[in-house]
Formats: structure tokens, sequence, C-alpha cells
């Protein structure tokens, strides 16, 4: 049974069981408890990771590890052949390769008839990014299978003392994403770590603040906007010259840091594609296609 089928069926029970968790009301819709839920993608993704599962440098100091898991459709049950899972994280140093051809550190690999993956690398070490707070060690991943909305999370483990201190990892939809770091039977390091596809992420408040704040458009002065998170949701008002909206318009999470208006009819679009930078300032590309077809497409950067 399909996922929107199954919510649609649920939605005047009060809790209904799912095949591996349950669904339940969050006050807005219903939600299952086996999907997996997204995190920031940060500001070291590269694209074009070469399709590689063994990370190991010889030489190259850390901790030899095993990351894997089965991928599964929005069912939490079937898996997902041939997803496209790509893992990026920092060296033992701290820092991420972010110019090398050889995008150490950095690869994909697609889920095999059982949907399983497994990368071979060194555990990640909590750092200190464009110097600001410590983020605890973490996996970025990033899960691309045609038919669900593209899913970036991070991976975190229990025995990481930044944990609690950490706006992503503290966030209660990381709490699954919290991980033990087993032993394999030949004594290897090893994390295991499902992934459920879904159709519709959720973006966890800490990271939804982050794009908060007043935009100035690059192209036309005249046109700012502001972005702020009202209702779990990111919402955007953009003036251009004059107010036209009261309030502003929601976005709804689609995926590889783009937002889009929801409701909208299949000819338009309104879509905010965000950047962080390295070194905290963020922007977003606006691109709108109108009644009549028209595209426009503006930049705004966050002032301050
Ligand atoms: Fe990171």
């Amino acid at each position: 049974m399909q996922r929107r089928s199954f919510l649609k069926n649920a939605a005047f029970g009060v809790v209904a069981v799912s095949t591996s968790g349950l669904i339940h009301f969050d006050g807005e819709r219903y939600v299952g408890d086996c999907e997996t839920t997204t995190d920031i993608i940060g500001p070291f993704y590269r694209p074009n990771a070469p399709l590689k599962t063994n990370f190991i440098i010889p030489g190259d100091p850390g901790v030899p590890v095993e990351l894997s898991g089965i991928v599964r459709h929005g069912d939490c049950m079937t898996p997902y052949k041939k997803a496209k899972i790509e893992l990026w994280h920092c060296a033992n140093n701290g820092l991420y390769d972010n110019d090398s051809e050889e995008y150490r550190y950095r690869g994909m690999t697609f889920t095999d008839e059982e949907g399983r993956y497994l990368f071979t690398t060194i555990l990640p070490v909590p750092y200190n990014a464009a110097g600001g707070p410590m983020r605890p060690a973490h996996f970025h991943l990033m899960i691309t299978a045609t038919g669900y909305q593209p899913l970036i999370t991070q991976l975190y483990f229990t025995s990481d003392p930044y944990i609690d201190k950490d706006p992503f990892s503290m966030a209660p939809a990381a709490k699954k994403r919290i991980l033990m770091i087993g032993s394999t039977p030949d004594g290897k390091k090893k994390v295991v770590y499902d992934i459920n596809m879904a159709e519709k992420l959720d973006v966890e408040p800490a990271s939804l603040e982050k794009l908060a704040g007043n935009y100035t458009c690059q192209e036309q002065e005249e046109i700012t906007s502001s972005i702020f998170v009202w209702n779990k949701r990111l919402w955007e008002n953009t003036v251009y010259g004059k107010k036209l909206d009261p309030f502003g318009r929601p976005l709804d999470y689609i995926g590889n840091n783009t937002f889009q208006s929801p409701g909208q009819p299949v000819s338009m679009s309104n879509t905010c594609q965000f950047e962080i930078s390295e070194s905290g300032s963020v922007k977003y590309t606006q691109t709108i296609i109108n009644a009549k077809g028209n595209k426009y497409v503006f930049t705004f950067v966050k002032k301050g």
C-alpha cells in the first residue's frame, strides 16, 4: 500500500500502526515514526562525488569504520533498489576536502537488490566550523531515489560529548539518528543505519531559524524580503517596493535546500533555493513561474 493512501485511510484513527512503527498526529498531519528525518546540508557538500565505497587513505590517521544499512520505500518495509547514496564527512583533523580531485572522504554508491549499502571509511570527529561552536562528529548523507524527495540528513554517535550542545543533534527529530558505534565479528568499528524514504520532508526548527532574516534583492534593490518561521514552517514575504502580502507565503521543504509555495496550480511555481556559505552568510535564488508561464529569477542576500 502506498504511504499516501495508507495515511488517508488512517486519517480517522487517533493512532494507526504502520508496518514498522506508529503513525501519529503531530497537530497538523499524520506522521510516521519510521521515516528518516532530514538535517541541514551544511556548507561542505560537493556535488559529483565519484562512485566509491572505500574511503580509506593509506597513511591518513583515523579509526576505520563500516557504515551500512538498508534503504527502504516510504512504507518503511520494501527495500529500495539502486537508490543513490552520497556520503561525505571530515578527515581525522576535522577538515573537509573541498577542492581536491580525489574527493577525500566523499563518495557515492547505489543500493543493491536488497536495498543494502556499505561504505568503509574512518569515523568523523567533532569540528569547529568557521570559528563557530563545536559540532559533534557526524556523517552527511544524501539519498536520491526516484519517486521521493532527495533526502539530506546527518548521523551522530551516542558517545559524542557535543551531542547535547549542538542545535541540530539536540533536535527531537535527530534522536533516532544518534547511533551506537558497534563492532564487526573481526573487531572493526561498525555503524548501522537504515534509511526510510518519505515523500515530504520535515525540517527541524533549528534548521529553519538559520534561514530567517531580512533579505535584499541583488538585481533590484527596491525589492526586499523577509524569511521567517511561524507555526513550524518557513514563510516568505517579498515586498516589491510596496507590500503585497499582509503576512507572507508558507514554503514547504522539497529537498536539496529548496522550498516551494505549496498548493500552486501545476503550471505555476515559486521556489526558493537557499545556500549557506562557510562563513555563515545566507542567500537564496527565487524562481517564479506565473500564470502566463513567464519565469522570473531573483537572488536575495541576507542582511547583516
Ligand atoms: Fe559537517
